[in-house]
Formats: structure tokens, sequence, C-alpha cells
């Protein structure tokens, strides 16, 4: 049963079920196809489930980045886009937003996470520097590296273990950074990297407790501390849910205070925000902004539209206001819960505790007939496309790439298949057939062939490799 304050007005009565706090107004249409089209379609697409067309896919969990359904009062907001060149009115709706709910000074708008990931790694880092975080995400320690950093993971030891029960897996180790510190130098260090609500370690959460701590340290040693602020309003809700003395604060009161523990933040606005497109860098320190706000215009757009049309920054500033309703956010971690439940009722091996966003099946026992050289998560997402038209996303060894300096291949320790659940999309009758379909597949594991990477490209691998089937 859920906390008094989630209870539906059944629940106050003493009864059982729970809905989502919203409902549908516009549908759209999705297909079936057969067996064979989606072999066929698998092949076309060389095993990577980036590669297929999204026509050929019956149940879309491959991200949850830009994939929400926008709420009546943001699709309203699109018709009210500023579409001037500079100073749109929507960019000050943007910016007043960003400033009242996550609390920092100084807003540039970019056109998805990545362009503000750009935007603060060539702002901050010099050839040669360290970038400690809470374990890397794929894009984030791309531009870190193209900056000439080398990112360092600092993430606890359990967060490494898919199933380790601690309830904030995504929090830093302190003597893991001071290690750090003690190798490389505090003033080689330009800012430790963290990320709420943790992707690669399966949606995990960073405790309050934990940021305190860290910022204390950082304090003492002269380093910032940056956000990646991407699904924090997810992070939000499991401190108030499992840390103590924040059962009674808004996601909204609980989300500033923990971004008034860091220097800035950079955003895909895809994700928590709702909407389809959009990103945001923000910053408290006014060098960082005079750099930043200089750079924008080089590589998105003007300061005040860095990428984007004035009608997405009227639905991003609409989304934010929306992300921060504390049954909105319930809904959302509840539905991913669910299909973790269908799926540990099973036995079927997921990371636990179920994340923020998404289920992610842990692919190494899953398959532990196949090596990692033969892409066990690869050939999950596969299988599971095959058998249901479900589409997933692989994120374990093709995710991981190579190391830059020696071209080896990283061997990630989790090694993992994300099942991502867009926010507001899709039902609990979608999660009952997805669950199905993962638990035909696990039980014919025994059967299934790893892969072979056919092609590989230089940057980010995993959204354009090819594979074939091993036979
Ligand atoms: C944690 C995290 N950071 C950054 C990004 C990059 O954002 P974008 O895809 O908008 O470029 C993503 C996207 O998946 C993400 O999950």
């Amino acid at each position: 049963m859920s906390p008094a304050k989630y209870q539906t007005m059944g629940q106050q009565e003493g009864r059982r079920s729970w809905a989502e706090p919203w409902k549908i107004k516009m549908v759209e249409p999705i297909h079936m196809i057969t067996r064979e089209e989606r072999q066929h379609a698998l092949d076309e697409a060389g095993y990577n489930t980036f590669l297929l067309r999204s026509a050929d896919v019956y149940i879309d969990l491959l991200t949850d980045s830009g994939t929400s359904a926008m709420s009546d009062r943001q699709w309203a907001g699109m018709m009210m886009g500023d579409e001037s060149y500079a100073g749109s009115r929507n960019f000050y709706h943007l910016e007043d937003a960003i400033r009242s709910y996550y609390g920092y000074k100084h807003i540039v708008p970019t056109h998805q996470g990545r362009g503000a990931e750009q935007l603060i790694s060539k702002a901050l880092i010099q050839q040669g520097d360290t970038i400690p975080g809470n374990m890397y995400f794929t894009t984030t320690r791309l531009h870190q590296e193209l900056a000439g950093g080398t990112f360092v993971d600092v993430i606890i030891d359990e967060a490494h273990d898919p199933s380790s029960l601690h309830p904030f897996k995504g929090n830093v180790d302190l003597n893991k950074l001071q290690a750090v510190i003690d190798k490389v130098g505090a003033d080689n260090i330009p800012y430790v990297s963290l990320a709420g609500t943790v992707n690669m370690a399966g949606g995990q959460p960073v405790s309050m407790a934990n940021a305190k701590e860290l910022r204390a340290f950082c304090n003492q040693q002269g380093i910032r501390v940056y956000l990646d602020a991407t699904r924090m309003v997810e992070n939000a809700f499991f401190i108030q849910e499992r840390e103590e003395g924040y059962a009674n604060k808004s996601i909204a009161e609980i989300l500033k205070e923990f971004c008034d523990l860091t220097d800035g933040a950079w955003m895909s606005a895809k994700k928590d925000n709702l909407v389809n497109i959009g990103g945001w860098l923000a910053v408290n320190h006014e060098d960082v902004f005079e750099k930043a706000r200089n750079m924008v215009v080089i590589y998105e757009g003007l300061h005040t539209y860095g990428g984007m049309a004035g009608r997405d920054m009227e639905a991003l500033a609409i989304g934010i206001e929306e992300m921060v309703d504390d049954h909105h956010v319930h809904a959302r971690v509840e539905q991913v819960r669910y299909l973790g439940k269908l799926l540990t009722d099973w036995e079927i091996p997921i990371v636990v505790p179920a994340g923020g966003h998404a289920i992610f099946l842990n692919a190494k026992k899953f398959y532990a007939h196949i090596p990692q050289d033969h892409f066990p998560s690869q050939t999950l997402a596969a299988q599971l496309y095959l058998d249901s038209g479900v589409r997933s996303m692989e994120r374990g060894i093709v995710s991981a790439g190579r190391n830059p300096e020696t071209g080896e291949n990283r061997y990630p320790a989790l090694e993992l298949t994300r099942l991502t659940i867009p926010r507001r999309v899709y039902t609990q009758a979608h999660m009952d057939v997805v669950a199905e379909s993962v638990k035909n597949i696990f039980d014919s594991r025994a059967q299934t062939k790893g892969l072979k990477m056919i092609y590989e490209p230089a940057y980010l691998r995993f959204f354009q490799a090819r594979f074939e089937p091993l036979r």
C-alpha cells in the first residue's frame, strides 16, 4: 500500500487498487508485425535495436529520452511559441522555471543534454585533467575525454553488484575520491561529475547525506561539484521514500536542497523535464557562465535559444513545473517497479532495487553460458525484439566501448539490458506483455547463442554497431 500522501480516493477508503494520476486524451495507434517480419527487420538492423525502424516496434522501451507524452498544458504552450531569433519570451519563462525549481543562477539553453555536456567539458577541463564521478555515462565521458580529460569511477562498490540491496547505490565513495586526489592532485581535478539516479548502475540514487558529505569534502579540497540532473527528480523521490527526515518534504523541496549542494548542472530535458527535445546548462559561477554563454553561439545557437524553437522552450518550462508533482513521480517509479516485480516473481535476474526509469535485466546471469565477448546484453535485446516486438537497449560491453589509450575493449562488471519506461506513455497491460515476453526468452535461454560484431564505429559504438548471430 502506498504511503498516505500517495493514496487514491479509493485507498483513502481502505480499498486496494491504485491508478495513474492522469487520463488519456489522445492516442497513437501501434501495430503488430509477424515473427517473420521481425526476423527480417532484425537482420536489416544488424541485430542492433537502435537501427530498427520504429514502425517495426510494438512496445518501445529503447529509452525514456524524448519519448514522454506531453500534457494538454504543454501542447497549449507549444501554440504560444515566440519564434523571435533573439530574446524569445519562452526563454525567460524557461529561465524562471530552472531558477525556481533547480535554484541555479545562470542558464544556457542547448539542443539536448550532450550539447550542455560539451559546453561544461570545454569550459572546465584542461588537457591531462582527471574527472572523478559516480559511474560513467556514455556521452558525458566522451565529452570529458574529447576535452582532454580522463574519467575515473568513484562510485561505491555496491553499484557494481546487481544483487546488492543498498538503498543508495549511486553514492560516491569518498575514500576512492581521496585516492584519486592523492594520485593526481586536487589542482588537476576541475570538478566532480555527480549524477542523480545513476543510469549505468541501473537507475540508482544518491542520498542527500552523501551529497552533503561530498560537498563538505570538496569544499576542503577546493574542488567544484557539477551535477548531471537528467533524472534528479526520480532521485528526489528515492530520498523522500528512503532517507530519514525527508518523508514529509515535497519532491520540489528535495530537488532544490540537493541542487543547492552543487555548483551547477547539465540536463537532458528529454527525461525528467517531460519534453521530446531540449537541454540546458545551469551554473552559479559567473566565470563558467561567461565561457559557456560564449561557446553556445558556436555550437548550438544564440544564448536565448541554444538550438531549441521558442515553442520547445515553452513546453520545457511547463514540463519543469509538472515534473515536481509528487503524484506524477510516484506513478512513474511505481510503474517501473510493477514491471520489476513481475520479473522477480518469476526469478528472472534484474538489477535490484528497481531503479527510477528502467528495469535492467542482468544479462550476465540471464545468459550465463554466453561470454561477454559474445555480447550477452545485445543478444538479449535482439531476442526480446524477435519474441514480441519489444525494443530494449544494450548497456554492457558494447556501450562501454574501448579505452582510448590502449584501444582495448572495456569489460564492465555490469552487463545489462535496459527496459526503459517512457513517462506517461504505456499502461500496466503493456508491462504485463513485456514481462511475459522476457519470461518466454528466459525459459528458452539454453538454446540461445551470442553475437559477433561485424561493424564498429569510432565513437559511441552502441548506437550504430552491427552484429550477426553466431551459428
Ligand atoms: C544520465 C544522462 N546524461 C546525459 C545524457 C545525454 O543527453 P542527450 O541524450 O539529451 O544528449 C543522457 C541521455 O541518455 C543520460 O541518460
